[in-house]
């Protein structure tokens, strides 16, 4: 397992992809150890909050020893994250997280399903399962609102790309499940990141066909650091003293076997 450290890593770019979603490279030693689906704390600057703000990690460039992070802000400390700029530092906890099982892609046809903000950890998924070349194919499926389809350039680079909008603007008109019906896409194996209503929906449709689904539930994480208890999520193991068994998502996880999960 990958050591954790707290440091101080240098911004080396920043820029808005999206509306409301950033997109920042930082220079740092952790280059060496992410895994993809792996994530990083990020402490914001200011007093009034003290815990980090887990962000998943999306890309990784060996070379220049950097980490890229692409995420959303939706409170005071993302909304800092936004305001740093080249040459600037910031304080950031990792590598954290188990990341996804890539061994069991060996052989395999992969899917990688993302949506929303859990597009972005799939990136690197991609290209680490293209770069190993073990998996039989791989083929991202991606979910977005509308046709701001950040990292669709990326993700066309990486590996076969099929996407998904609410709206219909680019490619099938509805989920991430409707795509991979209107294209006909079969699988053993698929790993995903996004809401929980999308990974309910990924883990019925895996059982129903018989694929195995590994899915990373970092949407749900708060402090990502197991101090705040915001990400207990129910298992299908019960304790035989509690009769429930519960996991924590930012220690545990965030990705699980969906078999495991009662979702
Ligand atoms: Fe805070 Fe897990 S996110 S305890």
């Amino acid at each position: 397992m990958a050591k954790k450290m707290k440091t101080e890593a240098k911004v080396l770019s920043q820029r808005l992809l999206a509306d409301g979603i950033y997109d920042m490279w930082l220079e740092t030693e952790m280059a060496g150890d992410a895994h993809p689906g792996q994530f990083v704390g990020v402490y914001p600057a200011g007093k009034a909050t003290l815990l980090p703000r887990p962000i998943s990690i999306c890309e990784v460039d060996g070379a220049r020893r950097a980490i890229r992070l692409v995420y959303r802000v939706v409170g005071q400390g993302t909304a800092e994250f936004a305001l740093y700029q080249p040459g600037d530092y910031i304080s950031i906890l990792g590598v954290l997280g188990n990341g996804f099982p890539l061994d069991k892609a060996e052989g395999k046809r992969v899917l990688l399903m993302g949506g929303g903000i859990g597009v972005p950890p799939l990136l690197q998924t991609a290209k680490e399962l293209k770069a190993a070349g073990k998996a039989a194919s791989v083929t991202c499926v991606l979910g977005y609102r509308d046709a701001e389809t950040f990292l669709r350039d990326d993700f066309e680079k990486a590996a076969e790309l099929v996407i998904a909008t609410e709206d219909g603007s680019i490619g099938t008109k509805g989920n991430v499940i409707d795509a991979i019906k209107e294209n006909g896409l079969e699988a053993d194996v698929i790993y995903a990141c996004g809401p929980m209503p999308m990974l309910r929906a990924i883990k019925a449709y895996a059982s129903e066909t018989g694929m195995k689904a590994y899915v990373s539930l970092e949407e749900r994480m708060a402090c990502g650091v197991g101090a705040c208890l915001g990400c207990i999520c129910k298992t299908k193991e019960i304790d035989e003293h509690s009769q429930v068994k519960n996991t924590r998502i930012c220690t545990d996880g965030p990705v699980f076997d969906a078999d495991d999960l009662d979702m």
